[in-house]
């Protein structure tokens, strides 16, 4: 255990600026506030002491006061060291809540801050949920706090890549905990992945580097759904886009929307861009750093830090890193500059603010859905990875048509018994893939 810090932030003045942005991101959360109204007068998460590890934005905020008004206790921490909004943080430490975040930390403080989150208060409750994005907070419990699992009802994950670290447990029977996999709700990985990154990549690429997108060639490893997204947002720029696959139906799927599937090797030399959206590693490298053109962007928006190889263009092949401004380096391979943004992690949050609060309603509404499960309902789980029933996805879904000003069609009974449902739904069987 560590010595009690309440929270650590880079500057708690920056509060009330986000303060005012919460409550504009609150109007764009109908799924969140929704729940407020719902859960909130009976206190369904009273008694739960939730640690989440999940991007300090503004949006997350919305949710981390939202699990509060539900009656959790709530420590947080974020899950990439340039994901913070420090003014996010900020008004969440204003709030008296303990969160330990702010943009540009190194990874030891990294480390520091998800394992202040574990134990709450001055009496150093240890927490007893787990709200997780891509499982660095879940692997240091179950590696390194192995004591701590039996007081833990389950957790939520967020991420593909989290998720499937999940599922690797669950098959090698290793999985100490019941585990609700939110990406994997309709609303969650069909929306954010997709529609958010359709609005999230290009503005990053934006915010980095001002350079004219329309008439640029950019390259997109990786047509799953956020490849998918990427791939759309940087099309709607005018960019003419080649994608990259190794599953043959992705492949198509890009082929019939009309893009170019070459492999890297071929594509990199046309590459005015280039965009890693894979969830694997070492998939732009040095025989592809060799290859691109002068002043070709590489950036990556998978979780983690691996898919493009930083450890050859920091070692291996020599330092040339120059910084133009922070998250936006000039490496030199070769007499030709390469500009890397957020240092090949997550470019959407690195050089920008993430996906709009709407789209992120959706996947916290999930979050939100999980953890009361688990915190009410945890004796009807296993220690296995469990999706969200498909009547809460549709739930989801239903509590973000208002805002939108969507018109429901209503299945009439001699309709729905048509087409086998019923008329409140689920609508769809399981195996429908949407
Ligand atoms: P996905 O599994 O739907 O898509 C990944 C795709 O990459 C698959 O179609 C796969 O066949 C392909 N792929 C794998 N290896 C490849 C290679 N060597 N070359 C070309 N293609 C390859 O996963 P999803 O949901 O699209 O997520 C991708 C990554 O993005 C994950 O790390 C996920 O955690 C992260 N993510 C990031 C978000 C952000 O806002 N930056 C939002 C949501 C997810």
């Amino acid at each position: 255990e560590t010595a009690y810090v309440k929270n650590k932030v880079k500057d708690i003045s920056l509060a009330a600026w986000g303060r005012k942005e919460i409550e504009l991101a609150e109007a764009e959360m109908p799924g969140l506030m929704a729940l407020r109204k719902e859960y909130g007068p009976s206190k369904i998460l009273k008694g739960a002491r939730i640690a989440g590890c999940l991007h300090m934005t503004i949006q997350t905020a919305v949710l981390i006061e939202t699990l509060i008004e539900l009656g959790a206790e709530v420590t947080w921490s974020s899950c990439n060291i340039f994901s913070t909004q420090d003014h996010a943080a900020a008004a969440i430490a204003d709030a008296g809540i303990s969160v330990y975040a702010w943009k540009g930390m190194n990874e030891k403080e990294f480390d520091w801050c998800i394992e202040q989150t574990l134990f709450f208060g001055e009496d150093r409750k240890p927490l007893n949920m787990i709200l997780d994005d891509g499982g660095d907070l879940t692997n240091m419990v179950f590696d390194k706090y192995p004591e701590l699992i039996a007081g833990i009802n389950g957790l939520s994950e967020e991420t593909t890549t989290g998720v499937h670290r999940l599922y690797e447990r669950m098959k090698a029977g290793t999985l100490p905990m019941p585990a609700i996999n939110v990406n994997d709700s309709v609303t969650k990985s069909k929306f954010d992945n997709k529609y958010g990154c359709r609005e999230s990549l290009v503005d990053a690429i934006r915010r980095a580097t001002d350079v004219m997108m329309a008439g640029k060639v950019a390259v997109v490893c990786g047509y799953g759904d956020v490849g998918k997204g990427s791939a759309d947002s940087l099309r709607n720029a005018g960019v003419r886009v080649i994608v990259t696959e190794i599953d043959p139906i992705c492949a198509l799927q890009a082929a019939m929307e009309g893009f170019e599937v070459k492999k890297l090797t071929t594509a990199i030399k046309e590459a005015d861009i280039v965009v890693t959206a894979t969830g694997n590693k070492n998939i732009v490298r040095e025989q592809h750093f060799r290859a691109l053109k002068d002043k070709a962007i590489v950036c990556n928006i998978g979780h983690f830090d691996n898919e493009i190889d930083m450890a050859w263009l920091n070692g291996a092949y020599g330092s040339t890193k120059n910084e133009i401004k922070p998250q936006v380096d000039k490496y030199t391979v070769d007499g030709k500059d390469i500009i890397i943004l957020a240092e090949g992690r997550l470019v959407n949050l690195g050089c920008a603010t993430g996906h709009p609060s709407f789209v992120m309603s959706n996947s916290f509404t999930n979050q939100t859905l999980a953890q009361i499960e688990l915190w009410t309902n945890d004796d009807a789980y296993e220690n296995k990875v469990y999706t969200l029933p498909k009547h809460l996805d549709e739930k989801v879904a239903r509590l973000h048509l208002e805002k939108i000003g969507v018109e429901l069609e209503v299945l009439d009974q001699d309709q729905a018994e048509y087409i086998g449902v019923t008329v409140e739904g689920p609508f769809k069987p399981e195996y429908y893939r949407y």
